[in-house]
């Protein structure tokens, strides 16, 4: 299965990807993760990427097409895989049919989270992150057992610099001018199933299931 999860910034594909990653053998491929990792480390690359990132502006595409491209050859890879945030763009999703037509492989199925951008805005701005584990919290939500400690690994929870409220509606734009038509790009090709994103993480896992049989 390669599975692509798609919906805006907050709609919660991170979240529900780590449950699949825990009941499936696919790995999480997140290209944002994989951008944060870049700019913890220094490296070229990442300084690059966060000019684009701190402003809720997209990376290049042929940076993330890279990070993709080089990811999915890996061998727990292999059997399959769990898309979250890419791709972002129709360039994006033709370079992935591309690359896995190359590898004679295919998209197996598009899932589109949808969620009103005003209750996009609440979920972001409580968000919690954990830049050791990458384990994911809300003030509200899914409150830590400790304030400000992550469960998993006990270390400090941060606010992601592109969750400040200005750059959220610069992302959420950005999302709706660039990333909503990739789901068209799939629709015809008949892959696509919608889900309600409003409802409780439980619930949403529970439909995610059922949108892939
Ligand atoms: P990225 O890291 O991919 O961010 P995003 O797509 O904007 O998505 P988020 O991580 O903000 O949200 P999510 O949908 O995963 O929700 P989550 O589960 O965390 O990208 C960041 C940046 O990197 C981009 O802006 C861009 O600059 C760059 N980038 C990345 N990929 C790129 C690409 N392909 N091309 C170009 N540039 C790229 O949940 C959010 C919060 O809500 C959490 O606190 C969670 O606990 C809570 N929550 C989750 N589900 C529920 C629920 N059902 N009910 C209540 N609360 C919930």
């Amino acid at each position: 299965m390669i599975l692509i999860l798609l919906g805006p910034p907050g709609s919660g594909k991170g979240t529900q990807a780590k449950l699949l990653v825990s009941q499936s053998k696919w790995p999480q491929l997140s290209t944002g993760d994989m951008l944060r990792t870049a700019i913890s480390s220094k490296s070229a690359l990442g300084i690059a990427a966060k000019s684009f990132m701190d402003r809720g502006a997209l990376v290049p595409d042929e940076v993330v097409i890279g990070l993709i491209q080089e990811r999915t050859k890996q061998t727990d890879a292999a059997n399959g895989f769990i898309l979250d945030g890419f791709p972002r763009t129709i360039p994006q999703a033709e370079a992935l049919d591309e690359m896995l037509k190359s590898q004679g492989r295919s998209v197996g199925r598009v899932v589109l989270f949808e969620i009103p951008d005003l209750e996009l805005v609440d979920r972001i701005s409580g968000r919690r992150t954990c830049l050791k584990c990458g384990a994911m919290f809300h003030l509200k939500s899914a409150e830590p057992k400790k304030s400000g400690i992550c469960d998993n690994c006990g270390n400090v929870l941060v606010q992601r610099d592109d969750d400040k409220p200005e750059v959220v509606r610069k992302r959420l734009e950005v999302y709706h001018a660039q990333t909503a038509p990739v789901a068209g790009h799939y629709t015809v090709a008949g892959l696509v199933r919608k889900i309600d994103a409003r409802k409780s993480p439980e619930l949403v896992a529970a439909d995610l299931t059922l949108a892939l049989k």
